[in-house]
């Protein structure tokens, strides 16, 4: 059975009165609920923008009755953060740097906080993991291979006053000499000591020139290369014969580095940093796998 269609009855429902061509406008109101709601979110509108920070003005906006503000909210809680952790600060201050893995409080709150610190003022230039940029200079601080050292004392040192900066008056210094560029050496020489670099570190060489290339180390590179080519921590001299390298271990980066010469230069992090940061990311980096 079908339902008959009901046929609809206009005049039943209220019109307004207006008719265009025999068309009539019906008066349907909103409904009451939908009207209620509507009126409430205006005064709710009017009321919270007195009560909360709303209008712009040309500094800023209009700043609210009840003086809210979520940058004060983000300063009371960093403030609330930092008195939190003030003690553990100072214990870290007041540890020998040998000491702080000891203590398992404070090498984890260390950890943690070198953790974050390297992520935000390190990881630029010694990549996320710290594991370095092979061959642009800056060095991978998660292996044993050290250009400065290893130890906390050796890391707390670097952190503190960085590497040939003009900022620090204390940053460690040295210089290799430009072979090439100031005329010490000949191209010949050159070549010949290049050949004796690859010869110690294990790489393919031609042996005639690396042979004549080893006089030419034991005079001019020994020095501060050591005639092993171990390298020498105390001139951040790297070590030659292995395989890794700051700027590059092949034929053209190695006459590269004799010929010009490299300047890695390391910023100084006490002007930056304070004591208790320092010593967490030195923490944080001698707890690499590296450290000594
Ligand atoms: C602007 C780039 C730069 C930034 C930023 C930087 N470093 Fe370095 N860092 C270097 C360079 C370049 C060297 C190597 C210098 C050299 O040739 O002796 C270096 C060397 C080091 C060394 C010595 C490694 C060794 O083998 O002895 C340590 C440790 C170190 N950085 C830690 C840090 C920490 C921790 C931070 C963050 C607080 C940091 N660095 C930020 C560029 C940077
Ligand atoms: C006065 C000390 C000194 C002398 C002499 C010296 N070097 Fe160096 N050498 C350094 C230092 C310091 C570095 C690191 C430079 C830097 O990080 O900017 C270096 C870096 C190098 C590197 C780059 C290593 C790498 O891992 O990329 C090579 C190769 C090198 N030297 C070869 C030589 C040779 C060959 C001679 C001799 C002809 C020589 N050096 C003489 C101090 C010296």
């Amino acid at each position: 059975m079908c339902a008959k269609p009901v046929k609809k009855q206009p005049q039943q429902v209220e019109t307004t009165g207006h008719q265009w061509d025999g068309i009539e406008e019906y008066n349907n109101p909103m409904p009451r609920w939908w009207v209620w709601t509507f009126y409430a979110t205006i005064v709710w509108g009017v009321a919270y923008s007195v009560a909360y920070p709303a209008w712009p003005l040309l500094r800023e906006a209009t700043p609210g009755l009840l003086g809210a503000s979520t940058r004060a909210d983000v300063a009371a809680e960093i403030a609330a953060v930092d008195a939190a952790n003030a003690a553990v600060k100072a214990q870290l201050v007041a540890a020998d740097l040998n000491a702080i893995g000891a203590d398992p409080g404070l090498a984890t709150f260390a950890e943690n906080a070198g953790a974050a610190i390297f992520r935000t003022n390190c990881a630029t230039c010694h990549g996320s993991g710290a594991a370095g940029f092979e061959g642009k200079g800056y060095p991978n601080l998660l292996d044993d291979d050290w250009l400065w050292g290893g130890t906390m004392e050796d890391i707390h040192l670097t952190i503190t006053h960085g590497i040939r900066n003009t900022t620090d008056p204390d940053a460690r210094y040295s210089e290799m000499p430009r072979f090439g560029a100031d005329e010490l050496l000949d191209e010949d020489q050159i070549g010949q000591v290049v050949e004796h670099v690859l010869a110690i570190s294990g790489q393919e060489h031609d042996a005639a020139l690396a042979a004549a290339g080893a006089t030419v180390f034991a005079e001019n590179c020994a020095s501060c290369h050591m005639d092993d080519g171990s390298g020498d921590r105390s001139l951040g001299a790297p070590k030659l014969s292995d395989a890794i390298w700051l700027y590059g271990g092949s034929r053209a980066a190695i006459t590269e580095t004799v010929v010009n010469a490299r300047f890695g230069v390391m910023p100084d992090w006490n002007e930056r940093l304070t004591e208790d940061e320092i010593r967490a990311v030195s923490f944080y980096v001698h707890g690499r796998g590296g450290g000594e």
